[in-house]
């Protein structure tokens, strides 16, 4: 017999899954990482392998994820032993919903680090130096491991205090009205960069791929930051899509969230770039690229000060909407098996990311030489432990659960009816496809 697992109420109305989903998925990946990837990796040929990873493998795998949590309407672990069992296969298929959590919890540690600087820079756009110039003020920032960390916990608090007051008060409502704000403020920037920066140039480094610096590790890096980007392989989407409506349709919806993640990080790319080439700044700086930049921006242009609050105020927000997704997973499941309640799930897991946060504090500063794993720090790895194998690894078994194993009767009840030709594609994708591109790019890369 099955024990009855409590349930976590559900979001009202189709708005809301959208906007939840579209909140978890933009946020820091879209407009720090995806720049500052893109410009670490050269350019036009990253973006280009990038828009194919989101098409080819994010897109079905984003549908898979939405059938497997509404269906089951559990946590991850859960969802993935329920239906698994549904369908005659084995429970094991569970570990996937594990390692979900377990990527979730790495993110979310260095997550918080980097949002924090966000926090940080409110005040910094908001009051702003006379002397220092903006790289030396990003330099300034990382170089206190106490500024670092301080910050590090408000973001983490503020997690912490979302997630504990549950989807339906926490999440559903901050996004609404904020999300928009912020694709406004990114289309204001574009338009400010495309006059004041160096746009063309921006356009060539973006759109126009040189294929001669691609190596495994490019496209390694760009599906990762395919996945990271879209939140999925994790259980993030999938522990959302188990509050989404039943009359909710799950592939045009998967479509939009994609769509509009992608926009973001295309904007980010459009404001970012032109301004690092009009300052001559080197566009394969790392992490601090959207800091330098965005405040170079804000420095120059007219009630900079209040536009620049303003972005880190909404980029922040855009950096909670998906922190609370990466700490939903595991406090679900720790509160529907009845392990502890609500809060206190989301207390002990937020604590124990919190404390492995402070390692990617450090790698700013005290830790800068010290390297995790081969060749990287301490932020290094927990993104490429994370982003490049528990992600990728995650959003292949799916694809391979829901090519191979689900059963089928229970996919088209959750698919709902769309167009044939559309539903035989996405199976043909998440059966094929999208299993043998990860498994390629993974063997390319160990080879
Ligand atoms: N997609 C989020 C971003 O781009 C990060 C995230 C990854 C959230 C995985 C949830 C799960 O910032």
């Amino acid at each position: 017999m099955e024990k009855k697992l409590k349930s976590h109420g559900a979001w009202i109305g189709k708005w809301t899954f959208i906007l939840a989903a579209t909140g978890s998925a933009v946020g820091l990946g879209n407009i720090w990482g995806f720049p500052y990837k893109a410009g670490t990796n050269g350019g036009g040929a990253f973006v280009l392998i990038y828009l194919l990873c989101i098409v080819m493998i994010g897109v079905p795998i984003m549908i898979s994820e939405i059938i497997i949590g509404r269906r089951a309407g559990n946590s991850p672990i859960n969802a993935m032993k329920r239906t698994a069992l549904d369908s005659n296969s084995s429970s094991l298929w569970r570990l996937v919903g594990w390692s979900g959590i377990t990527a979730g919890v790495l993110i979310l540690s260095f997550y918080s680090v980097i949002a924090g600087i966000c926090l940080n820079y409110i005040f910094i756009a908001a009051f702003p130096s006379e002397v220092l110039t903006s790289s030396d003020q990003f330099g300034a920032v990382i170089a206190s491991p106490l500024n670092l960390l301080f910050w590090h916990t408000v973001f983490m608090l503020l997690t912490f205090l979302i997630v504990s007051a549950g989807v339906k008060n926490g999440i559903g409502r901050m996004v609404k009205i904020l999300m928009p704000m912020l694709g406004f403020l990114l289309i204001f920037m574009v338009i400010y960069a495309m006059f004041n920066g160096a746009f063309v140039r921006t356009l060539e480094f973006l759109f126009a791929p040189d294929f001669s610096s691609v190596t495994a590790e490019t496209f390694l890096s760009a599906m990762g930051q395919a996945f990271f980007s879209l939140s999925l392989g994790m259980g993030s989407i999938m522990a959302y899509g188990a509050y989404m409506p039943k009359d909710q349709k799950v592939v045009p919806t998967s479509f939009t969230v994609a769509s509009l993640d992608t926009l973001v990080a295309m904007l980010a790319g459009l404001a970012i770039f032109p301004i690092i080439f009009v300052f001559n700044l080197e566009p394969n700086s790392g992490p601090g690229l959207v800091f330098v930049s965005m405040l170079s921006a804000f420095n120059q242009m007219q009630f900079g000060q209040i536009i620049g609050t303003f972005f880190f105020i909404l980029l922040s927000i855009a950096a909670l909407s998906s922190s609370i997704s990466l700490l939903e997973p595991g406090v679900a499941y720790l509160s529907e098996e009845g392990f502890l309640s609500r809060k206190y799930a989301a207390l002990a897991i937020s604590l124990f990311a919190w404390s492995l946060g402070i390692g990617t504090a450090l790698s700013f500063n005290l830790l800068s030489e010290f390297n995790l794993t081969p060749g990287r720090n301490f932020l290094d790895s927990m993104d490429f432990i994370a982003n490049q194998i528990l992600l990728p690894l995650g959003g292949m078994m799916i694809a391979i659960f829901v090519g191979w194993f689900m059963n089928k009767e229970l996919i088209t009840n959750e698919v709902g009816y769309i167009n044939p030709i559309i539903y035989k594609l996405w199976r043909f994708f998440i059966k094929y496809i999208a299993p043998i591109s990860v498994a390629s790019i993974f063997i390319s890369q160990i080879l």
